[in-house]
């Protein structure tokens, strides 16, 4: 099946962890024929490591450093890959993570400033940085991260959780308002994986506790995550815009 990659240029926010989900989707794109994958972290020596995988496939790509939470930094990443490559086809928002939940009493301001920050206004920040280039060339793709968590307990009162319900409801209302435009938008919600954002040593054993509850009884490979997001990001899903596709092992109905 030609999934319609040829010739794409992606942008991956978050790609840098090295057993994470955005990682997972930048060598996925370049597999499926990609021609350029930009991948961006915080981290930059994280990111470099990501770029020299994707090369070594045969795909072009720059690492890029931005922090998604700052509009300067996120205008000029997005310069930079149109800049290298003429243009940005296909934008995945990866960045993400858990920053702190519990009883609401305890929680600090800063907290939900700093989750509702980096997991909503980041993605929105990125979305908007390329929205303009996707315009001129009538064609865009953007993948959102969701999460599980939008629909089950997650850990007491979790901004992450509702930060996460604002990306959904974020991808629906884009995806309304440039329906018209030959942009789509969709999100992929993971259920646990043991990637970075599990901050215990023992990630696996984190996900096999959490497995007990998942009806498919195991968490999610990045390879899972990763299938879903190609497939949002591919041609043959040219009808679909607008939905959220949890990706859970069947935790959520
Ligand atoms: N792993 C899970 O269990 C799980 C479940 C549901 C949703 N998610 C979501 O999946 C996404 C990817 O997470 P992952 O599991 O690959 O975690 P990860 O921690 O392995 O990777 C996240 C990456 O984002 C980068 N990052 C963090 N803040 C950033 C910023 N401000 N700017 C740029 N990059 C930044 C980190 O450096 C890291 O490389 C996140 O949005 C997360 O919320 C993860």
């Amino acid at each position: 099946m030609d999934l319609g990659f040829k010739g794409k240029v992606a942008l991956v926010t978050g790609a840098g962890s090295q057993i994470g989900f955005g990682k997972a989707i930048a060598l996925l794109l370049a597999k499926e024929g990609c021609s350029a994958v930009a991948v961006n972290d915080i981290n930059l020596d994280d990111a470099k490591l990501t770029a020299e995988d994707v090369k070594a496939l045969g795909c072009k790509s720059v690492a890029l450093k931005a922090d998604v939470t700052n509009k300067d930094e996120v205008q000029e990443m997005v310069k930079k890959v149109i800049g290298e490559y003429g243009k940005i086809d296909i934008l995945f928002n990866v960045a993400g993570a858990i920053l702190g939940g519990g009883p609401l009493e305890e929680q600090k301001e800063d907290l939900w400033n700093r989750e509702i920050g980096l997991n909503l206004y980041g993605t929105m920040l990125v979305s908007q940085a390329v929205l303009p280039y996707m315009k001129k060339q009538n064609y865009g793709v953007i993948v959102n991260i969701g999460s599980g968590s939008t629909h089950m307990y997650s850990h007491g009162v979790s901004t992450y959780a509702m930060s996460k319900g604002a990306i959904d409801i974020f991808t629906k209302q884009l995806a309304i308002v440039e329906a018209g435009t030959g942009i789509r938008v969709n999100c992929v919600a993971p259920g646990p994986s043991p990637t970075n954002f599990i901050k215990a040593p023992d990630k696996q054993a984190v996900i096999d506790m959490l497995a007990k509850q998942i009806p498919m009884g195991r968490g999610a490979t990045p390879a899972d995550i990763a299938n879903a997001a190609a497939f949002f990001a591919s041609d043959i899903s040219g009808y679909v815009t607008g939905q959220v596709l949890h990706v859970s092992g069947g935790s959520v109905l």
